[in-house]
């Protein structure tokens, strides 16, 4: 009972505060007066048995609005979410609920009207178009059911296209890109051009275009929308991969198998988050 009065509060502390400094030496100094079973207070050094992982994503009331011929169109709906580090979430629910919208919003390729959005601490809504640009390119990598791989370039050069901006040399960024396409088992396709590969191949191609900049958190809007069975499960079991080696993973899909492979299911309806 103590203790999940210990988690809890320490829970409220990190959302209170969204600071890990905070958070972290609340910790410490909880974990060190803890009492022991006997009931004495004992130095205690499981750090990890209280530490609750924390949200990289924080939506709170979030609501986005088009407009289409003067009239306003509300999409999302005052979201509220969290996501935590290292979490594959799922998002699901019927067509035209939101769902892109929502998977946009989150990877800062679209604003929001009102509510909040706070990424690893930092409110979304503050960043100039500079450093949302430089946090897509460094924290995230996306994923989409059409590939987005541009026709006119290889594999190689469309998995080397996110590292343009970074401070390498050509020859790094293709040894990079190489690096990334062989742990997606297309080494041998680097020179092929898109309309050269198969569709699964074409996904493999734009996960390693994804992963080339090792990012924080992977979005993926129906990732496997475009794919066979057989291949849908090939592209889930590396997105599991990915998972398991530490990325964030937030994919919208419309098929249960598919969602599966998730820690947890975020069902949007009319562009509101349902439990
Ligand atoms: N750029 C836009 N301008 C105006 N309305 C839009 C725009 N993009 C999406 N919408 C509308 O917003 C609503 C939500 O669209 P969204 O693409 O997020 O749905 P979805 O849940 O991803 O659907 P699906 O499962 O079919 O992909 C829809 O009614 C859609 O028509
Ligand atoms: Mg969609």
């Amino acid at each position: 009972m103590g203790l999940i009065a210990i988690v809890t509060w320490q829970a409220y502390l990190y959302r209170c505060y969204h600071s890990m400094y905070i958070y972290q030496l609340f910790c410490l100094v909880v974990a060190c007066l803890a009492p022991g079973p006997s009931g004495k207070v004992t130095v205690c050094c499981k750090l990890d048995e209280f530490r609750v992982k924390p949200p990289i994503i924080t939506l709170k009331n979030l609501s986005k609005s088009y407009r289409s011929d003067s009239q306003l169109l509300p999409v999302l709906k005052h979201i509220s979410l969290d996501i935590k580090e290292g979490e594959f979430v799922a998002i699901m629910g019927p067509s035209g609920s939101g769902k892109s919208t929502l998977l946009n919003v989150l990877g800062i390729l679209d604003g929001f009207d009102s509510g909040t959005y706070c990424l690893a601490g930092r409110s979304v809504a503050e960043l100039n178009t500079t450093q949302a640009a430089e946090i897509r390119n460094q924290m995230f990598g996306f994923v989409f059911q059409s590939f987005n791989l541009l026709p006119f370039l290889s594999a190689l050069e469309n998995v080397a296209l996110p590292l343009t901006y970074r401070k390498m040399t050509l020859a790094e960024r293709e040894r990079r890109a190489r690096q990334f396409l062989s742990y997606v088992d297309l080494a041998e396709r680097a020179s092929h051009r898109p309309a050269q590969l198969s569709g699964g191949q074409c996904q493999r191609v734009a996960i390693a275009r994804a992963l080339v900049t090792e990012p924080q958190v992977i979005f993926a809007d129906e990732p496997t929308g475009a794919l066979d069975s057989a291949t849908s499960r090939e592209i889930m079991s590396l997105l599991s991969k990915l998972h398991k080696e530490g990325a964030s993973v937030v994919m919208v899909t419309h098929a249960d198998d598919v969602a599966q492979s998730a820690n947890r299911v975020v069902f949007v309806r009319d562009g509101q988050v349902v439990v």
